[in-house]
This record gives structure tokens, C-alpha cells and sequence, in this order.
């Protein structure tokens, strides 16, 4: 079936995620493939005209979407379960479709493998979502200091190699910040490139890592990835490879929040303990127990109560803005007062009006939020407004009295793989359903599915 065809869920337009708080968890859930990882990772299909297998691919809407965007490009992708088998062999248009990339950011990492197998791509402008303006100016800067003539006009991005032979340059390109998207972008680009290129104040995700570890099995010769200085030498070309996408960190950050704020005892797997140092830390922190069952394994033991703490988002391996919501979910109801501050994008706290009408106390300052504890949130109907706070959201729920209804679940499904059925099989009660049959539907709870 091609990935195309293959939807993880249908546009989730009216329908709501109706939850049953209170529910003690028990049990352990499979952790998925890692969403950022496998949309660069699925780009990076474009440096190479082999074919390739990818593993442990996530099924998730974003997904989706990339592959949508792959394909118009004239890219051939299978998908069977978890693997994606991928044939950039034609790529037909230099151009992605403004329809599919305005709906995925991730589509902007096109442009670096396009401009670096081709000389030239035109990718339309990705706009600004809910958390910020999201801008590209590093990815851009960096792609000129590497001979890219780059052009912004009317929403499109033209970048082209002029000359006879339009090869990217090696360049010495220092970032502003350290930006994963810009990372990743110039890492890619500078695989067929002319020449070394140094990448300083480079971003050290895990996610860059696997990048840099899929594309040296496709024979690049990538260097420190994973710390602040990445050294690519340009090679020629790149040949197929078989590679297993690393574990979703913010997927097994989720699971670990929703094993504390139901003061369960869960455990999850495949992780890697060292992706997860910061929300390990800051749980332990709070009170509860995390313990490393084996090297790919964790268990979480939630405290009858937690503790309050303060968390400041920074890039790895800092505090994790992509956490940043599901422990704000958490400390709503710790005992003291919390300060979470987000420094990474400057507007990712919107999730904490939604939080408030579930009797959370928080109020912000700028970036900052002053989370007071408080003894209990109650369910109530709430509306997400990005990935992550939606996933807030759903840990708030199954912490409420009551049920909570929440709408805006196409955020969830773009980054989440059936995390309803997950927490389902852990013993949450949670069902979605079409919103107009909220209205006069019996608050019945539906039966728990036994848990394995
Ligand atoms: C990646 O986004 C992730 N997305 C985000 O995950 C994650 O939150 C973010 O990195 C930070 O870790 C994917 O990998 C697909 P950035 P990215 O470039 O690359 C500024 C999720 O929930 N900036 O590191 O867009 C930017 O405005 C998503 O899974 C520039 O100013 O993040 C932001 O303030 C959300 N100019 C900061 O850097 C640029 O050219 C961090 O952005 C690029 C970025």
C-alpha cells in the first residue's frame, strides 16, 4: 500500500476525546518510532536515487503528509507496518506543492537535499504556526555560505548553483542558534557538497544524531553529531542503505507524565536512557520513581504526591520544549509552587487557559508560567491548541474528576501513533467519538480494555 494511500487517521475534523479520569494505569506500553527523526530522516530519501528501507517508522499524520510531499516530488514510497521502502531514483519536479508543504513545516527540509542532488529546489515559504513565526532565516544564511543563490518571493523559496557544475561548496557556517531544522537542513545539503563543512553552535537533538547516522549509512561522511561542531566531507554520491529510526523520546516523556499524574506504576520500551535525562531528572525531582529495568526499559511508580520544581526549556540537552506542556499538566497538581519557563519558542504556553478551566492555578508572566498546585483538576471541555498541548491536555484528563472532552485532536494525530489505543490497554478511560454525538450522547464510560 503506498504511504500516500495509507493515512494513520482520517482528518480528525469534528470529532472529540472524551476521557474518564481517576484510572489507576498498570501494565506497559511500545514506544514508537521518533516523529522528528523520521520526517528529516524521510527527506534525506532525496540525497540518495537508490532504493532504501526505513524501520520503525511512526504511523502518525505528518508522516502521512511527508509522504504525500515525497511524492509529488516523484518520489516512490511503500509502507508495510512500520517500514517504509522509499525510491528517490526520479525525482521529477524541483518544486514541492504549496497545498501539502503549508500544511507540514517538516516539508522545508526538502530544500537541502534538493539543492544538494540538483543544483536548484523551489519550496514554498513555511509560515508560523500556534508556538511562533517559526522562521528559516539559518537554514537560508547557511545555504548561501555554501554558493546557494537564494531567492524569497511571493511565498516561494528558489535556491540554485550557478556555473557549469552546480555543486554546493563546503563552507564554515556558524549558527546564531542552535536550530534543528538549520542543522539538519545544512548537515544533508553538505553530504554531496564540494569540499568539509563545519557547522559551530550546531544543535545536538538525538534527532540531528540519527539524521547523521542514516546518512552515513548511505555513505556521507558526517562527524560530531550530537555535539556543537558537526564536520561534513562532501562524497560524490550516496548509495541504499536499511535503517532503524531511534525510539520517540517526547512519546516515552508523554507515557512517563501519565504514569506520575496517575500515580501508576507503568514501564515502557524501546527508549534510550540517555534521550530522556532531563524529564528522568525532573521527575525524580518531583518525587516520583524512575528505574532503568533494562538498557532500553523504563519503569515509572508515581508518588501518592509530587513535589513542585522549575523547569527551563533549553536545547538539548536542556529541559526539552516538547515536554515542557505534559509537565506543566503534571505540576498543576504538586504540592508548592512551580516555574516553567520556555525559552525556546515564544509562544508555546497556550496550553495553560485550557489547564486553568480544569481548576489548574497558573497564571504567566511573558515566558514564564506560575503553576500553584492545587488538590484536584476537574474534567471539563477544552480545546488544543498545538501537538504538544494537546497531549497536556490528555494527561490533565486522566488525572480530573469528572470526563473531559477535548476538541482539536488533529494536533494530537499529527504527532502521537494511537495513543488513545496505548492508554486504553494501560487502563485509561478514553473514547473518541463524532462531536455531535456528544451532545445527546449517555455519559456512559466505555468498558477498559484488558490490560496485557
Ligand atoms: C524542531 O523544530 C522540532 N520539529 C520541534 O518539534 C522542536 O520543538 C524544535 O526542533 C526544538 O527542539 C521537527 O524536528 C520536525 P528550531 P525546528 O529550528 O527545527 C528559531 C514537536 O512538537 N529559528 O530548533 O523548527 C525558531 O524560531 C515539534 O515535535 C530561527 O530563528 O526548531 C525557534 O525559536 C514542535 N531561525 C528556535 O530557533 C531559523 O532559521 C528553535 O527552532 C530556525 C529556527
Amino acid at each position: 500500500m503506498s504511504l500516500t494511500e495509507l493515512s494513520s487517521k482520517p482528518e480528525a475534523d469534528n470529532s472529540v476525546l472524551q476521557i474518564w479520569g481517576k484510572q489507576t494505569l498498570k501494565g506497559h506500553v511500545k514506544i514508537s518510532g521518533a516523529k522528528n527523526s523520521a520526517l528529516a530522516i524521510m527527506a534525506g530519501a532525496l540525497l540518495c536515487p537508490d532504493d532504501f528501507r526505513l524501520r520503525n517508522v511512526p504511523s502518525l499524520v505528518d508522516v502521512t503528509r511527508m509522504g504525500q510531499i515525497l511524492s509529488a516530488l516523484g518520489i516512490k514510497l511503500e509502507r508495510n507496518g512500520d517500514i517504509v521502502d522509499i525510491n528517490a531514483r526520479d525525482i521529477g519536479e524541483s518544486k514541492a506543492p504549496y497545498e501539502l508543504v503549508s500544511q507540514l513545516r517538516a516539508s522545508f527540509f526538502a530544500i537541502g537535499p534538493m539543492l544538494a542532488r540538483l543544483g536548484v529546489a523551489r519550496v514554498p515559504l513555511p509560515g508560523g504556526c500556534a508556538i511562533g513565526a517559526r522562521p528559516v532565516d539559518l537554514h537560508v544564511r547557511g545555504l548561501q555560505s555554501m554558493g546557494a543563490d537564494v531567492q524569497i518571493e511571493h511565498g516561494m523559496v528558489h535556491a540554485y548553483v550557478t556555473g557549469p557544475n552546480p555543486r554546493l561548496k563546503g563552507a564554515k557556517i556558524y549558527l546564531d542558534y542552535p536550530s534543528v531544522g538549520a542543522t539538519e537542513t545544512l548537515m544533508m545539503a553538505a553530504t554531496l557538497a564540494d569540499g568539509e563543512t563545519t557547522i559551530e553552535n550546531a544543535a545536538q537533538e538525538p534527532e540531528v544524531s540519527d539524521l547523521a547516522n542514516f546518512c552515513n549509512s548511505m555513505g556521507a561522511k558526517i562527524r560530531g553529531a550530537g555535539t556543537n561542531t558537526i564536520i561534513i566531507s562532501g562524497v560524490p554520491r550516496l548509495h541504499s542503505t536499511d535503517y532503524n529510526i531511534i525510539p520517540d523520546r517526547v512519546e516515552a516523556a508523554t507515557f512517563l507524565v501519565a504514569g506520575a499524574i496517575t500515580h501508576s506504576e507503568i514501564s515502557l520500551s524501546p527508549i534510550v536512557p540517555d534521550h530522556l535525562t532531563a524529564a528522568i531528572a525532573k521527575l525524580r525531582d518531583i518525587g516520583a520513581k524512575v528505574i532503568l529495568e533494562d538498557r532500553d526499559c523504563l519503569r515509572i511508580i508515581g508518588a501518592q504526591s509530587h513535589m513542585a520544581t522549575d523547569i527551563e526549556t533549553l536545547p538539548y540537552p536542556g529541559f526539552p520544549t516538547d515536554m515542557q506542556a505534559q509537565f506543566m499538566a503534571l505540576l498543576t497538581l504538586s504540592e508548592g509552587t512551580s516555574t516553567i519557563s520556555e525559552t525556546v519558542f515564544e509562544n508555546r504556553l497556550r496550553h495553560v487557559a485550557e489547564l486553568n478551566r480544569m481548576g489548574a492555578d497558573i497564571r504567566v508572566k511573558g515566558n514564564h508560567a506560575i503553576v500553584r498546585g492545587v488538590s484536584m483538576l476537574s474534567g471539563a471541555p477544552v480545546v488544543a491548541t498545538d501537538l504538544r498541548a494537546s497531549a497536556a491536555l490528555v494527561l490533565a484528563g486522566l488525572a480530573a474528576e469528572g470526563k473531559t472532552t477535548i476538541k482539536g485532536l488533529h494536533h494530537l494525530d499529527r504527532g502521537y501513533d494511537n495513543l488513545e489505543d496505548k492508554m486504553r490497554r494501560l487502563g485509561a478511560k478514553l473514547q473518541r467519538v463524532q462531536d455531535d454525538a456528544v451532545a445527546d450522547e449517555a455519559a456512559t464510560a466505555p468498558a477498559t480494555a484488558s490490560v496485557e
